[in-house]
C-alpha cells in the first residue's frame, strides 16, 4: 500500500503526496472538490482542477491562500491556513501540484494578467465588467472569455454633455491571445473592434489591433497597442500607437502607471496625449479594482483640455462581487 502510494504520488514530501494528505478531505483526490454534504462546509471547496479558474490566478496568490488561509483573502474560513504547520517549500510544492491538476497546456498564466490601463487594451483575455467615466462620457464594458485564448467584448457609450442623443454608440470586439511565455513574462494578442452606425456614430468603423504586455525585471511592467482605424467610405483614417509603463507590483494596494497615445490620422493634425493614473485594488481578493487619473493632451488641435478619467472593474471570473472583501 505504501509502495503503491509512493509510486503514484512520489516521495512523502512531494506536492502530490502532500496534497493527498492535506487537501484531499475537502478538495477531493482529483482536486474537483468533495460534495458539500460530506464535508459540511458552508462554501463548496474550490474546484482546483478547473483550468480557467486556476490558470487565471498567480502561483503566489495560491501560495498566499494556502499559507494564510482563505479568510486572509476574504474567502471562507473553511479554507484552512497551513503556514504554521508546513514549510514554505512544502506549500510551494503542494500549490504547484494543485496547479498541475488542470493538465492542459495553452492557457495564458495569471502572472501575465497585468493591471488594466486606460487606453492600452489588455493582451490577457478576461471575464470582466468595467464602468469607465471620462469627463462627461461613460462606457460600460462586458468581456467574456471563450475557451483558452479568446475573449469577446461588448461595450456601450453614453455622453451627458448637453447635446441631443446621449447614446454615443456601441462596439463589439474579439481578441485572441496568440502567444504567451511565463519564462519571458510576456504575451501578445490580436483583435478587432467593430462599431456599427448607432447612436452618434454615423458610419461603420473597424479597428484591428495588436496588443502586448511584458514584465521587465519584476519592478516594471510595459503594455502596448497598435490600432488601425478603418472607416466606411474613408478607408484607413488613422493609426494609433499606445504605450503604458507601470510598477511591476502593488505598492500597498496601488500600481502607478503612465500611458502615452500618439495618433497619426490620414488627414489633419497628429495628437499626443499622456495618461497618468493609479490603479487601486479594492477587494482583498483583487477581483474588484479601480483606477483614477487624467488625459493630458500635449500635442494636437487647440483647445486642449485635460480630462479626468476613472474606472471600476469586477473580474467576475474570479469571484462573485460580494465575496473576497
Ligand atoms: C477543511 C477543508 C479544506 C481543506 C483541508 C483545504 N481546503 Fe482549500 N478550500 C476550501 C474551501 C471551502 C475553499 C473555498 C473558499 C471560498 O471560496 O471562500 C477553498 C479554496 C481554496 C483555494 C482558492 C481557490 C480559488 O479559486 O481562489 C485554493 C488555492 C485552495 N483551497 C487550495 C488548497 C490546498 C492546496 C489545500 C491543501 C494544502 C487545501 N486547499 C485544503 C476548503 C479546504
Amino acid at each position: 500500500m505504501v509502495a503503491l502510494l509512493l509510486a503514484t504520488q512520489g516521495p512523502p514530501d512531494s506536492g502530490g503526496a502532500l496534497f493527498q494528505a492535506w487537501c484531499k478531505s475537502c478538495h477531493g483526490a482529483d482536486g474537483r472538490g468533495t460534495p458539500a454534504a460530506t464535508t459540511r462546509l458552508e462554501v463548496p471547496p474550490a474546484d482546483l482542477k478547473d483550468c480557467k479558474a486556476s490558470t487565471a490566478e498567480t502561483e503566489d496568490r495560491w501560495v498566499g491562500i494556502v499559507a494564510q488561509g482563505g479568510a486572509a483573502f476574504g474567502l471562507s474560513l473553511d479554507m484552512p491556513a497551513f503556514g504554521d504547520a508546513a514549510t514554505p517549500e512544502q506549500i510551494r510544492a503542494v500549490v504547484r501540484y494543485a496547479r498541475s491538476l488542470c493538465g492542459e497546456p495553452g492557457w495564458p498564466p495569471g502572472e501575465l494578467n497585468f493591471p488594466r490601463a486606460f487606453v492600452v487594451e489588455k493582451a490577457y483575455p478576461e471575464d470582466e465588467v468595467v464602468i469607465t467615466d471620462e469627463a462627461r462620457g461613460q462606457e460600460f464594458i462586458y468581456e467574456h472569455r471563450l475557451g483558452k485564448r479568446f475573449q469577446m467584448e461588448a461595450s456601450a457609450r453614453t455622453a451627458f454633455d448637453g447635446l441631443p442623443n446621449s447614446f454615443d454608440g456601441a462596439t463589439a470586439a474579439l481578441k485572441f491571445n496568440a502567444w504567451h511565455s511565463l519564462e519571458r513574462r510576456a504575451l501578445a494578442s490580436f483583435g478587432v473592434e467593430v462599431t456599427p452606425p448607432l447612436g452618434r456614430q454615423t458610419l461603420w468603423e473597424v479597428e484591428p489591433f495588436f496588443a502586448f504586455g511584458a514584465s521587465l525585471a519584476s519592478a516594471l511592467m510595459v503594455q502596448g497597442q497598435v490600432v488601425t482605424t478603418w472607416e466606411e467610405a474613408g478607408g484607413v483614417t488613422a493609426w494609433s500607437y499606445r504605450l503604458g509603463v507601470g510598477g511591476g507590483r502593488e505598492i500597498g494596494r496601488v500600481v502607478p502607471m503612465v500611458e502615452a497615445e500618439w495618433v497619426v490620422p490620414g488627414a489633419g493634425e497628429r495628437t499626443l496625449s499622456f495618461y497618468p493614473q493609479m490603479w487601486v485594488r479594492l477587494s482583498r481578493l483583487g477581483h474588484v479594482a479601480a483606477s483614477f487619473g487624467a488625459e493630458l493632451p500635449a500635442v494636437g488641435p487647440e483647445p486642449r483640455h485635460p480630462k479626468l478619467i476613472a474606472f471600476v472593474l469586477w473580474d467576475y471570473g474570479d469571484a462573485p462581487l460580494l465575496r473576497g472583501w
